[in-house]
C-alpha cells in the first residue's frame, strides 16, 4: 500500500518508528521532509512537492547490502525511461556525473526500510544548493514528471528484482549490477570515513564491498565514495 504524508521529519524513521503498524511492501512517500537523511550521515535536501523521498518496508528483513544494489537497479533502469543513467558505486544513481537518486536502508529488530530520494521536479535554483553536482528529470528534460507515476514504475521493477533474487538467487544480479558500475581494472580513490584507499579494482563482491589491489596488498572496502583516477 502506498502511504502519503505532507510533511515528515525523515521517511525511513518514520517507517521504522511504525513497522509493527505497517505491512511487508508498504511504501511511505512524503510531500517533504524536515530531516531527511543519506548515507554517512549527510542531510538530504527535501523541498516540498518537487521529488520522490519515500521509504520501502521490508519487514523482517536484515538490512543486507543486496537490497540497496536492487534499489539502485531498479531506480537506473526506470528513469531509463526518461534521461541516461548510470550507477556509481554503491548505489548513487547519476545522469553523466550528477547525481539524480540515493539510496539508504536503515534497520531495526522488526525489519528494513530502503530509502529512496530521487530528484523529479527540482528546480535549478533548489539544485544549487546541493553541496556535490546534482540534476533532476526536469533539469534534464525540460518537462515535470508525475512523481507518483514514476515512483509506481520504480517500486513495480524493485519488487520484481527482489522476487527474481529470491528465486534464482543473487548471482546474475550481481553480474548486472557490476557491469553498470564499470568499476573493474579502473583506478581509483575511495575516501572513507578518516581514510584515503587508492589502487585497481579487481573485484566486486558479493556483498556489494570493492575488493582493490593497493601498494599495501589488498583491501576491501564496504562504504565511501569512489573516484576514477
Ligand atoms: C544518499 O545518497 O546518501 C542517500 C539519500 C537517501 C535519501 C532518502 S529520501 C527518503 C528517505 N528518507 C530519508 O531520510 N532518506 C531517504
Amino acid at each position: 500500500m502506498l502511504i502519503q504524508l505532507k510533511t515528515v521529519d525523515s521517511t525511513n524513521k518514520y517507517a521504522l518508528d511504525n513497522i509493527d503498524k505497517l505491512s511487508d511492501r508498504d511504501v511511505i512517500l512524503a510531500e517533504t521532509q524536515t530531516a531527511g537523511r543519506g548515507r554517512l550521515a549527510r542531510d538530504w535536501l527535501s523541498p516540498s512537492g518537487e521529488n520522490i523521498y519515500c521509504s520501502i518496508v521490508l519487514k523482517n528483513q536484515t538490512n543486507n547490502p543486496l537490497l540497496t544494489i536492487l534499489a539502485a537497479l531498479a531506480v537506473a533502469q526506470t528513469l531509463r525511461l526518461y534521461v541516461s543513467t548510470r550507477i556509481k558505486w554503491p548505489n548513487d544513481v547519476l545522469v553523466g556525473s550528477k547525481k539524480i537518486c540515493g539510496v539508504f536502508a536503515q534497520s531495526n529488530s522488526k525489519g528494513t526500510v530502503i530509502g529512496i530520494g530521487v530528484n523529479i521536479n527540482m528546480s535549478v535554483k533548489n539544485l544549487s544548493r546541493i553541496d556535490k553536482p546534482a540534476t533532476s528529470l526536469l533539469a534534464e528534460t525540460g518537462q515535470k514528471h508525475d512523481k507518483t507515476e514514476v515512483l509506481q514504475q520504480i517500486t513495480d521493477r524493485f519488487f520484481l528484482l527482489c522476487d527474481q533474487a529470491q528465486r534464482e538467487g543473487f548471482a546474475h544480479l550481481h553480474e548486472i549490477w557490476q557491469n553498470e558500475l564499470q568499476l573493474i581494472n579502473k583506478k581509483v580513490r575511495v575516501q572513507t570515513v578518516g581514510k584515503e584507499i587508492c589502487g585497481t579494482v579487481i573485484q566486486i563482491e558479493q556483498d556489494g564491498a570493492l575488493l582493490i589491489e593497493t601498494a599495501q596488498g589488498k583491501e576491501k572496502v564496504l562504504a565511501g565514495d569512489v573516484y576514477v583516477v
